[in-house]
């Protein structure tokens, strides 16, 4: 089976972000619902705003891949960016249509796969994929598609998995020194275990590769909640940046 197929299958079951923990006895879709997806999500990420600058890109046209739940969608929506969205699942683009209805308000979303894009070169002036192409069976095509599709001058903001991170360590730790397999490396313990089949993360260099073709690329490690949570407070200020989780990326066409 295609690697795109499972990792189909495994988000379609449940939107990124929409456990139960979170959404609790809301009603699922309902304002709520959302509300308490968004709240939880800018509670343990909240740095998304900084990255993203969602208010710079008013009436612009953005293309945002791997919607999910649709949270950072609402804010280019909300923004007054001209929206369009893609998703593997329909899970993620029906579920991030009923979410901006709620607020009243309407993209162009579209279930498709983003290593294959449908639109004409040149045709936005941003592209936003947050924590998405990483899943994807090959990263290389979604970046040449996003390239393609950017205008001149056009600017990519992202984030992807970093892989010299304490998650990273963590699920090392979990499924490798723990089950007595120390010799299991990151790479493929987060291939085999961490969300969708297939998942890969970078380090900074590997990341700036990627984006090589772009005129000008900026990665930045960032430390996040998911990689301090469970360590004691004490020793939180002892991690630094770089060994962060996400790797988020600015790159201009
Ligand atoms: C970790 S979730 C992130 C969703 C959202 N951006 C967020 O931050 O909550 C990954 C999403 O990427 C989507 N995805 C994975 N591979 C994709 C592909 N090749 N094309 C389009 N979407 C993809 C999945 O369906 C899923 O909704």
């Amino acid at each position: 089976m295609k690697l795109n197929t499972r990792v189909r299958s495994y988000w379609e079951k449940e939107p990124c972000g929409t456990a139960e923990e979170i959404v609790k006895d809301a009603k699922p879709l309902s304002r709520e619902w959302f509300d308490r997806v968004e709240e939880y999500r800018y509670s343990i990420e909240p740095f998304i705003f900084d990255v993203a600058e969602f208010s710079k890109y008013k009436n612009k046209k953005v293309l945002e891949i791997g919607v999910g739940a649709g949270s950072d969608h609402l804010q280019w929506a909300k923004a007054g960016a001209r929206c369009y969205g893609v998703d593997l699942t329909d899970a993620a683009i029906q579920t991030t249509r009923k979410h901006l209805a709620c607020h009243r308000l309407k993209s162009n979303l579209k279930r498709m796969d983003a290593e294959k894009l449908p639109f004409k070169n040149e045709t936005f002036d941003v592209v936003y994929s947050w924590g998405v192409i990483h899943h994807s069976e090959k990263p290389d095509l979604i970046i040449s598609e996003i390239k393609r599709v950017l205008k001149k001058n056009g600017l990519f903001i992202g984030m992807l998995y970093g892989r010299h991170s304490i998650v990273a360590f963590k699920y090392w730790l979990k499924h490798g020194l723990f089950k007595g397999q120390p010799w299991r490396s990151f790479r493929e313990v987060l291939w085999n275990h961490f969300e969708s089949i297939g998942t890969k993360a970078y380090t900074v260099a590997e990341t700036k590769d990627l984006f090589s073709r772009f005129k000008q690329t900026e990665a930045e490690p960032i430390l996040t909640w998911h990689d301090i949570n469970k360590w004691p407070r004490w020793m939180r200020p002892l991690f630094p940046r770089k060994w962060g989780w996400f790797i988020t990326v600015k790159a201009r066409k």
